[in-house]
Protein backbone atom coordinates (compact mmCIF):
# COMPACT_ATOMS: atom_id res chain seq x y z
CA UNK A 1 0.00 0.00 0.00
CA UNK A 2 1.90 3.05 -1.07
CA UNK A 3 2.14 5.95 1.02
CA UNK A 4 0.03 8.96 0.26
CA UNK A 5 1.95 11.55 1.78
CA UNK A 6 4.42 12.07 -0.93
CA UNK A 7 1.67 12.52 -3.46
CA UNK A 8 -0.02 15.06 -1.24
CA UNK A 9 3.56 16.89 -0.62
CA UNK A 10 3.85 16.85 -4.51
CA UNK A 11 0.24 18.18 -5.24
CA UNK A 12 1.12 21.08 -2.31
CA UNK A 13 3.07 22.54 -5.00
CA UNK A 14 0.66 23.32 -7.36
CA UNK A 15 -1.87 25.12 -4.77
CA UNK A 16 -3.11 28.83 -5.49
CA UNK A 17 -2.19 30.33 -1.87
CA UNK A 18 -0.78 33.72 -2.84
CA UNK A 19 -2.66 35.33 0.31
CA UNK A 20 -1.58 33.06 3.44
CA UNK A 21 1.19 31.24 1.76
CA UNK A 22 0.01 28.05 3.29
CA UNK A 23 0.80 25.83 0.34
CA UNK A 24 -1.42 22.32 1.01
CA UNK A 25 -1.96 19.16 -0.88
CA UNK A 26 -3.91 16.13 -0.02
CA UNK A 27 -4.36 12.83 -1.77
CA UNK A 28 -7.24 10.46 -0.79
CA UNK A 29 -7.61 6.48 -1.71
CA UNK A 30 -11.50 5.02 -1.84
CA UNK A 31 -12.33 1.60 -1.13
CA UNK A 32 -12.76 1.24 -4.97
CA UNK A 33 -8.57 1.86 -4.68
CA UNK A 34 -9.49 5.36 -6.83
CA UNK A 35 -6.48 7.82 -6.25
CA UNK A 36 -7.58 11.70 -6.20
CA UNK A 37 -5.60 14.61 -4.81
CA UNK A 38 -6.46 18.83 -4.51
CA UNK A 39 -4.58 21.76 -3.10
CA UNK A 40 -5.81 24.67 -1.76
CA UNK A 41 -7.27 27.12 -4.29
CA UNK A 42 -7.64 30.61 -2.50
CA UNK A 43 -9.45 33.73 -3.27
CA UNK A 44 -9.04 37.76 -3.54
CA UNK A 45 -12.63 37.26 -1.89
CA UNK A 46 -10.86 35.57 0.88
CA UNK A 47 -14.10 33.28 1.51
CA UNK A 48 -14.38 31.83 -1.89
CA UNK A 49 -11.02 29.78 -0.58
CA UNK A 50 -11.34 26.02 -0.86
CA UNK A 51 -9.29 23.66 1.45
CA UNK A 52 -7.02 21.03 -0.07
CA UNK A 53 -8.71 18.26 1.50
CA UNK A 54 -12.19 19.14 0.33
CA UNK A 55 -11.17 19.91 -3.16
CA UNK A 56 -9.89 16.31 -3.18
CA UNK A 57 -13.11 14.92 -1.72
CA UNK A 58 -14.95 16.77 -4.58
CA UNK A 59 -13.10 15.35 -7.12
CA UNK A 60 -13.52 11.79 -5.44
CA UNK A 61 -17.09 12.20 -5.67
CA UNK A 62 -16.92 14.11 -9.61
CA UNK A 63 -15.28 10.76 -10.45
CA UNK A 64 -17.26 7.89 -8.71
CA UNK A 65 -20.63 9.72 -7.56
CA UNK A 66 -22.38 9.95 -4.23
CA UNK A 67 -21.71 6.87 -2.80
CA UNK A 68 -18.13 7.27 -2.93
CA UNK A 69 -16.10 6.76 0.61
CA UNK A 70 -13.09 7.40 1.54
CA UNK A 71 -10.76 4.73 2.84
CA UNK A 72 -7.68 7.20 3.77
CA UNK A 73 -6.57 10.25 3.10
CA UNK A 74 -3.30 12.07 3.85
CA UNK A 75 -2.95 16.04 3.83
CA UNK A 76 0.53 18.02 3.97
CA UNK A 77 1.30 21.75 4.01
CA UNK A 78 4.91 23.25 2.91
CA UNK A 79 6.69 24.34 5.69
CA UNK A 80 3.94 24.06 8.22
CA UNK A 81 2.01 21.46 9.84
CA UNK A 82 -1.37 20.63 11.05
CA UNK A 83 -4.56 18.13 11.07
CA UNK A 84 -7.71 18.84 8.88
CA UNK A 85 -9.65 21.91 9.47
CA UNK A 86 -12.80 21.59 11.07
CA UNK A 87 -14.69 22.25 8.15
CA UNK A 88 -13.35 19.49 6.11
CA UNK A 89 -13.22 17.09 9.23
CA UNK A 90 -17.22 16.85 8.53
CA UNK A 91 -16.56 16.48 4.59
CA UNK A 92 -14.81 13.33 5.32
CA UNK A 93 -17.28 12.29 7.80
CA UNK A 94 -19.42 12.55 5.31
CA UNK A 95 -17.65 10.55 2.95
CA UNK A 96 -16.16 7.93 5.62
CA UNK A 97 -16.27 4.38 6.12
CA UNK A 98 -18.62 2.84 8.74
CA UNK A 99 -17.87 3.67 12.20
CA UNK A 100 -15.36 6.63 11.23
CA UNK A 101 -12.96 4.52 10.18
CA UNK A 102 -11.39 6.51 7.87
CA UNK A 103 -7.67 6.92 8.47
CA UNK A 104 -6.55 10.33 8.10
CA UNK A 105 -2.87 10.80 8.26
CA UNK A 106 -0.72 14.13 8.94
CA UNK A 107 2.25 15.49 10.06
CA UNK A 108 3.64 16.51 13.62
CA UNK A 109 7.51 17.37 14.66
CA UNK A 110 7.65 15.55 11.15
CA UNK A 111 6.36 12.54 11.52
CA UNK A 112 3.15 10.85 10.27
CA UNK A 113 0.66 10.81 12.77
CA UNK A 114 -2.73 8.94 11.36
CA UNK A 115 -5.97 9.42 13.09
CA UNK A 116 -9.56 8.10 12.32
CA UNK A 117 -11.63 11.20 11.30
CA UNK A 118 -13.83 8.97 14.46
CA UNK A 119 -10.98 10.13 16.97
CA UNK A 120 -10.84 13.79 14.92
CA UNK A 121 -14.84 14.50 15.21
CA UNK A 122 -16.17 12.61 17.41
CA UNK A 123 -20.24 13.18 17.48
CA UNK A 124 -20.16 14.21 14.08
CA UNK A 125 -23.78 16.24 12.43
CA UNK A 126 -25.34 13.71 10.82
CA UNK A 127 -29.24 14.42 9.38
N1 LIG B 1 -6.11 24.98 4.50
C1 LIG B 1 -6.26 23.76 3.90
O1 LIG B 1 -6.09 23.63 2.69
N2 LIG B 1 -6.62 22.73 4.68
C2 LIG B 1 -6.84 22.78 6.04
O2 LIG B 1 -7.21 21.80 6.66
C3 LIG B 1 -6.62 24.04 6.75
C4 LIG B 1 -6.27 25.21 5.93
C5 LIG B 1 -5.74 26.13 3.66
C6 LIG B 1 -6.81 27.18 3.53
C7 LIG B 1 -6.02 28.42 3.26
O3 LIG B 1 -5.79 28.51 1.86
C8 LIG B 1 -4.71 28.18 3.96
O4 LIG B 1 -4.63 26.80 4.23
C9 LIG B 1 -4.55 28.95 5.27
O5 LIG B 1 -5.65 28.79 6.08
Amino acid sequence: MPDLLPQAHAVAAKAHAPYSRYLVGCTLETTTGGIYHGCNVENASYGLTICAERNAIFQAVAAEGSGMKIKRLSVVCLGHEFPPCGACRQVIAEFSLAGGLTQVTYLQKGAPVTRSIAELLPEAFAL
